[in-house]
């Protein structure tokens, strides 16, 4: 026997031999099933043909393998190591053959069938995902071997069962050539990672079926058709249906949409079987140039979401699949593309059950050949076509019955060839209930939407114009982001500007944030590790960490920032402001009006809220609005800046978020802040006459020599001097692609990480000290000129900084303001924009209120730390024992690392606390935007060099106690 002819099968383009046709998956029904799921016996080896297999055979003493949990990736139970690339394979490309190196796992399983497990029918063995290849074996007998990492495969086993001691043994390989199929983006993890399970077949049991389930909003009927492989009966009670299989019925029906997810139970019986149906009426069409679900269109406010779990990977339990689905509901997303396969199948029920509209993606990413200019590309070579075919049924056919499917997409980044197209056909001939989706092609020839990934807003609001041009069928369609707002570390920005335009623009109907999660991977050392932790000679670093949610599922800022973006309810000042006393409400949704909604006011004065209570507002129908009265100002309330606050909250519970969950708001300023004023009238004066070369000014004492302040009321301060420099988020550094967006790399090339201040002169006026100097980097001729100028009334000193920039500055700024170190500092507490962090392009959801936090509570958890937890709009903020007031408002930073430090850890873990806080008041910051993989930010969130002035007023405040984060005004 020579190795060749038993591990062919590993680098055999064919999908495989032995496994059943494709069929509709199903949890439940009356027929027995067994989970084979839980503790096998595995063992590794280097390479495919190192072990013989005769482990398969019965008897085999498995004794001294190891153990590994199924469903699970061998890599992530210690066994061998994840690899993470982006699109680079991480083995020679030569399809479709495969290293010789190629980890394998033999999995072992011996099982008993329960003692009520039937005598009679067959049985089915479903593997619902092995990645990459898998070999099997029952009670000796080979079933066959499939690839299709992510997609299901059942074997006939009856024949072969026997009551006890049944051995299942698995070989799986890492790599085959399925691998040339699956270059997504992400780590490459082997092993039997979603479930195993042995199904009864019962004589007559049910087979495929295809529950036909469309709504006419004309009539608002639903007909319902199951076409059935084996014929029976299709009950559904709460319609009064009883028909046979392949009968079409028409009946009133309330219609399924993702905002108003209507499923009716019914049965599918055979004469074997009887499988429950949630049957979701909808009727998805491309109509007038646009996707429309029951007549209406639809705006997908969508996430891509990849399968993680930071200790499990791609191997998802329920909860955590519910968990992402409640997280999307109340984040007030409505569509998810499963980027780039295939998810477990329960996600899809959940889908159907909770509402979210699902672009489904068959498992097909062939990116790592555009470094060849796609030469071999597998999707342009005939040979790989029925291995294509193979996953598009596959996939069409498991999921076929779901309604919250409403788009097919053929794959990701596989570029273009005829296989797609034979793909496309197949789709398009088999399930005419809903439209195909591919990125790829730039032609659209196989596709029923024009989509795109990171296009920057110019080009998203041309393309909503109309005036993009291309191929005349491109230009009928449809467009979406399939792709965008790449949401990797701090960010991402721009949301709000796309929002806008697909708002107004009928044919842009949303798009997917990149991505739901970051694929970090809990590690005792690291907190979570990413690309090149596990030593791996090709990666792409945190590439891999680019979510809405830390791995943790924490979410990030970017998720509360898109959540306030999207949000279906419009509540706006309507161009005026809140002193008017009405508010616009616009029913953003496109099917539900807002009678699920409650509505309420409240009036703070200097972020306190006064008074506080419902507010009525019409049931108004999608796309309409109505400009509301607000009630009058609560008498007696005090002066000072105020605002109203409106929000829209569930009226009663939701399966996916109780009663009071906010669903939207919106704030309107009623009256301006009346800006700090200092009178100075205090003399600056030397020291107590000590001779140490004090000056006194107020509360401050200043170093005589530098000006720089020692103490303000009896406050240490260290340090205190201009600033321009962040540690650079991932978008700031920019794709190694975006040459001309890498900012960070600009910055650091001027040398803004560096500079060096140089004192010019201390002056001591009759009210005011005056320190000019001049702030550049080493190798330069540009600088910026900074005089620092203090004054007090005798309580309080202000800091008016005025800053000029000299030569020829091209890039624009990370941050203006200042910083310094304070000796000791916990609670924090300000007025202005919070709770979470904001930038210039991520400030939608920064909401105007009293906030308190700590150091530690400001910081946000970037997997790769970077430039984060800065509040915006602060008006005052108390911190150790300081009270600083902004004219202008500023941003607050605070923490206790310098942003040295922060720039140059490279886990959470390398961030270790010193005894100074630093503390950073910015008077700007430049945008985040996206250009991770996106557009930069728009050139309104540039902080361009430029003259500027700003103050803040400093004085001390009794310490605050340490408590957690919690918004005081409400
Ligand atoms: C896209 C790709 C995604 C991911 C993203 C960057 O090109 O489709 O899989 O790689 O870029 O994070």
């Amino acid at each position: 026997m020579s190795f060749r002819t038993t591990t062919a099968y590993v680098e055999d383009v064919s999908p495989g031999s032995g496994a059943l046709p494709p069929r509709a998956w199903y949890a439940s029904s009356d027929a027995k099933s067994l989970s084979l799921n839980g503790s096998w016996r595995f063992r590794l080896s280097a390479t495919a043909d190192a072990e013989d297999d005769s482990f398969a055979a019965e008897g085999y003493d498995a004794g001294d393998w190891a153990e590994v949990t199924v469903p699970g990736h061998w890599v992530l139970q210690g066994h061998g190591s994840p690899v993470y690339t982006n699109h680079l394979y991480p083995f020679p490309v030569d399809p479709p053959r495969v290293p010789t190196e190629n980890p394998t796992g033999d999995h072992l399983r011996v099982f008993d069938l329960p003692a009520d497990w039937p005598a009679d029918g067959g049985a089915g063995l479903r593997f619902d995902g092995v990645e990459s290849c898998a070999r099997i074996w029952l009670n000796g007998t080979e079933l066959g071997e499939f690839k299709g990492s992510r997609l299901p495969h059942e074997f006939a086993v009856g024949h072969l069962l026997k009551p006890a001691g049944n051995v299942l043994a698995v070989r799986v390989h890492q790599w085959s050539a399925g691998s040339y199929l699956e270059d997504q983006d992400q780590w490459w993890l082997p092993g039997i990672f979603r479930d195993v399970t042995l199904l009864h077949r019962p004589a007559d049991s049910v087979r495929d079926f295809f529950v036909h389930a469309s709504y006419d909003h004309v009539s608002g009927t639903g007909t319902l058709r199951v076409d059935s492989e084996v014929p029976g009966r299709v009950t559904v009670p709460d319609l009064g249906v009883d028909v046979a299989t392949g009968e079409p019925v028409t009946v009133p029906v309330e219609p399924w949409t993702a905002e108003t997810p209507r499923l009716y139970d019914g049965v599918l019986a055979t004469g074997g079987e009887r499988v429950p149906l949630r049957i979701g009426f909808r009727t998805v069409a491309l109509s007038d140039g646009l996707i429309k679900v029951n007549g209406r269109p639809v705006l997908f406010r969508g996430v891509n979401r990849h399968e993680w779990h930071p200790e499990r990977g791609r191997a998802l339990d329920l909860a955590t699949m519910r968990e992402d689905v409640l997280l999307m509901k109340r984040h007030n997303i409505n569509a998810v593309r499963t980027s780039h396969y295939p998810p477990h199948p329960a996600f899809l029920d959940l889908c159907d059950e909770y509402g979210l509209w699902v672009i489904d993606e068959c498992d097909l990413e062939t990116h790592g050949f555009t470094e060849q200019g796609w030469r071999d590309n597998p999707v342009d070579d005939d040979r790989w076509t029925p291995a294509l075919l193979d996953r598009a049924a596959r996939m069409v056919e498991r999921d076929k019955n779901h309604p919250s499917v409403v788009i097919w997409s053929l794959g990701n980044e596989a570029g273009t060839g005829r296989g797609l197209t034979a793909m496309a056909e197949w789709i398009h001939g088999r399930d005419t209930s809903r439209l195909v989706h591919y990125e790829g092609d730039a032609g659209c020839r196989d596709t029923d939407v024009y989509s795109r990934m990171y296009a920057d807003h110019a080009e998203v609001e041309r393309i909503g114009r109309g005036l993009d041009g291309g191929p005349r069928r491109r230009r009928e369609l449809p467009f979406i982001l399939c792709e965008y707002a790449h949401a990797m570390g701090n960010g991402p920005g721009g949301l709000a500007d796309y929002q806008r335009l697909f708002e107004v623009h009928d044919r842009l109907q949303g798009g997917f944030v990149w991505e739901w999660i970051d694929h970090g991977i809990a590690h005792p050392e690291l907190g979570f590790a990413y690309g090149g932790d596990f030593g791996e000679e090709l990666h792409d670093g945190n590439f891999v960490c680019d979510g809405l949610l830390f791995p943790d599922r924490q979410p990030s800022p970017g998720l509360v920032e898109y959540q306030k973006v999207i949000e279906p309810v419009a509540i706006t000042a309507d161009g005026t402001d809140g002193a008017a006393g009405t508010v616009r409400i616009t029913n953003g949704y496109d099917f539900a009006d807002l009678s699920a909604l409650a509505f309420s006011w409240s009036y703070e004065v200097e972020g306190e809220t006064v008074d506080r209570g419902t507010l009525s507002v019409p049931a108004l129908a999608p796309g309409e609005s109505a400009e509301v009265k607000l009630p009058a100002v609560p008498a007696g309330a005090p002066a000072g800046e105020a605002h109203w606050t409106v929000r829209a909250v569930l009226a009663s519970d939701t399966p996916w978020a109780p009663k009071d969950h906010v669903v939207a708001w919106g704030q309107l300023p009623v009256s301006a802040r009346r800006v700090p004023y200092v009178a100075a009238t205090t003399r600056p004066a030397p020291g107590d006459g000590d001779g140490d070369g004090e000056i006194t000014l107020g509360p401050g004492v200043f170093d005589a020599r530098t000006g720089a302040p020692r103490t303000i009321g009896g406050v240490p301060v260290t340090g205190l001097r201009l600033d321009v420099w962040r540690a650079t988020t991932d978008n700031d550094d920019g794709a190694a692609w975006q040459s001309d967006l890498r900012y960070g790399l600009l910055w650091r090339t001027l040398g803004l990480h560096r500079m060096r201040h140089r004192l010019d002169a201390v002056e001591v006026g009759e009210d005011a000290l005056t320190v000019r100097t001049r702030v550049a980097p080493a190798a330069r001729e540009l600088g910026l000129s900074t005089v620092y100028r203090w004054t007090s009334d005798g309580d309080r000193l202000r800091l008016t900084v005025s800053t000029a920039p000299d030569g020829d500055w091209t890039v624009p700024l990370p941050r203006l303001g200042i910083r310094f170190g304070l000796a000791a500092a916990d609670a924090v507490r300000w007025y202005g924009g919070g709770p979470g962090e904001a930038y210039p392009d991520t400030r939608s959801a920064s909401r105007i209120a009293r906030w308190q936090s700590t150091v530690d509570g400001m910081q946000t958890p970037y997997v790769r730390p970077q430039e984060n937890g800065a509040r915006a709009d602060v008006r005052w903020a108390e911190l150790g024992g300081l009270r600083i007031e902004g004219d202008p408002a500023f941003f607050l930073t605070a923490r206790r690392w310098t942003t040295e430090h922060l720039d140059a850890a490279a886990h959470r873990t390398d961030l270790v606390p010193g005894d100074t806080v630093w503390v950073n008041l910015d008077h700007a910051q430049h945008g985040i935007g996206s250009q991770s993989c996106g557009p930069a930010p728009l050139p309104r969130y540039h902080l361009r060099a430029e003259p500027a002035e700003f103050s803040f007023v400093f004085s001390t405040t009794k310490s605050v106690s340490s408590t957690p984060l919690q918004n005081l005004s409400s």
